[in-house]
């Protein structure tokens, strides 16, 4: 896809030095795609990457902005300085692609949904997991309504990662460096799964936990969740478990769904509805007959390449983004109250309290721990 003059579009990628940087290479050899400068604090990095990419580097993102004025800027540097480099891109008149966590608070996320409104420019959010083609089918199923009303949700992840990890890379798992732990680098994709699903629940329980690593923010998570359907659910998220990389189940009164471990899914739809089988069956331990349904995947890939064609034609053409800023929010929204309940040992109601989670985490930046 290109501009409707055949041309283009201008590309700029800001912290190009990024271990994800190798994520976004296959979508930057696409026929739409023109990389026309790579920004860096690491000249070394960065002007390594800018030759292979034949284009000019910046350690300067603005400089850049200003020189090359890219149709999109795509930011891959640690989330906390992602608020203040969008907002430049946006301002610099670039429509944005920028790595998930969209940020480190809600309310910085607050800011950059009102700067690209502001722009008139497209804020994405880099959640590929949704283009996933069980994740994709999941949603369809469920908004057509084969659960039935939804009951019970759970959802465990496990990313084990060595001490090397946290070595090589010193700002993770600090609080100034990416303002938390597994809430904020890996467990924002199965929380973005939870959101893209089912919307934010209305209120969350959470215990965060520092259970192996030597870091300052968490590496285990346990949370409750309910949402305003009534809705119930759990999660657990850890880099310090050798368990199931992802585990989701979903309970209705018409069946349950789970995702299995190649990608597939069980749906096993219950013959009838078990809020009539329960007020009308004469069995006190009876149940619904259970049916195995195959289920045909929808298709999708939870790659970066999806993503970059969503906004390239999103760009032109104004389809609806995989997940734009507001959708981004959410799981940023949802472990920041995670982390505030964990903190105040209580029940945190959502939309989140962003002054009192502002407050909590430079007392948590302060103390370094
Ligand atoms: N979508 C995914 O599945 C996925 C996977 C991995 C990482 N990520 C995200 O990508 C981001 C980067 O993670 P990483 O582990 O690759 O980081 P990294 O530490 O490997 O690289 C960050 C790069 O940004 C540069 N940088 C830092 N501040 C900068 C600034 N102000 N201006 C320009 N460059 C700057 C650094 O010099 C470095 O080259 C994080 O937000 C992370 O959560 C997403």
């Amino acid at each position: 896809m290109t501009t409707t003059s055949g041309s283009k579009l201008k590309h700029a990628i800001i912290g190009v030095g990024a271990g994800v940087f190798n994520m976004h290479r296959p979508a930057l050899e696409l026929e739409a795609v023109k990389v026309v400068g790579v920004a860096d604090i690491n000249a070394e990095a960065g002007h390594q990457r800018a030759n292979e990419l034949g284009c000019a580097f910046y350690t300067d993102h603005r400089a850049m902005l200003s020189e090359t004025k890219p149709d999109i800027a795509v930011i891959l540097t640690p989330h906390p300085s992602h608020a203040a480099i969008a907002i430049d891109c946006l301002q610099a008149g670039a429509h944005v692609l920028v790595e998930k966590p969209m940020a480190v608070q809600a309310a910085e996320a607050d800011a950059m949904v009102e700067a690209a409104a502001t722009a008139g420019r497209l804020l994405a959010v880099n959640f590929q997991h949704r283009n996933r083609a069980d994740v994709r089918t999941a949603r369809k199923l469920i908004q057509q309504g084969a659960l039935g009303q939804l009951q019970h949700v759970a959802m465990t992840a496990a990313w084990p990662r060595t001490a090397r990890y946290f070595k090589v890379v010193p700002w993770r798992g600090t609080w100034v460096g990416e303002g938390g732990g597994v809430l904020k680098n890996q467990a924002p994709h199965q929380l973005d799964i939870l959101c893209h699903l089912f919307d934010l629940p209305a209120r969350v329980l959470a215990w965060t936990r520092t259970k192996l690593h030597d870091i300052e923010a968490e590496d285990t998570v346990q949370a409750m969740m309910e949402w305003p359907s009534g809705m119930l659910g759990s999660f657990h998220v850890s880099t310090a478990e050798v368990g199931c990389a992802e585990r989701l189940e979903i309970v209705g009164t018409g069946g349950s769904l789970q995702f299995a471990k190649d990608g597939a899914l069980t749906y096993e739809r219950l013959k009838t509805d078990f809020r009539t089988f329960r007020a009308e069956s004469d069995n006190p331990f009876g149940q619904p007959a259970k049916h195995a349904e195959a289920v045909e995947l929808e298709a999708g890939s939870g790659d970066h390449v999806a993503i970059y064609q969503n906004l390239h034609e999103a760009i032109l053409s104004g389809v609806p983004l995989t997940c734009d800023g507001v959708e981004g929010r959410k799981s940023l929204e949802l472990a920041n109250a995670m982390i505030l309940s964990s903190y105040t040992g209580s029940e945190i109601g959502l939309p989140l309290d962003r002054q009192r989670y502002a407050t909590l985490l430079e007392g948590l930046k302060a103390e370094g721990k």
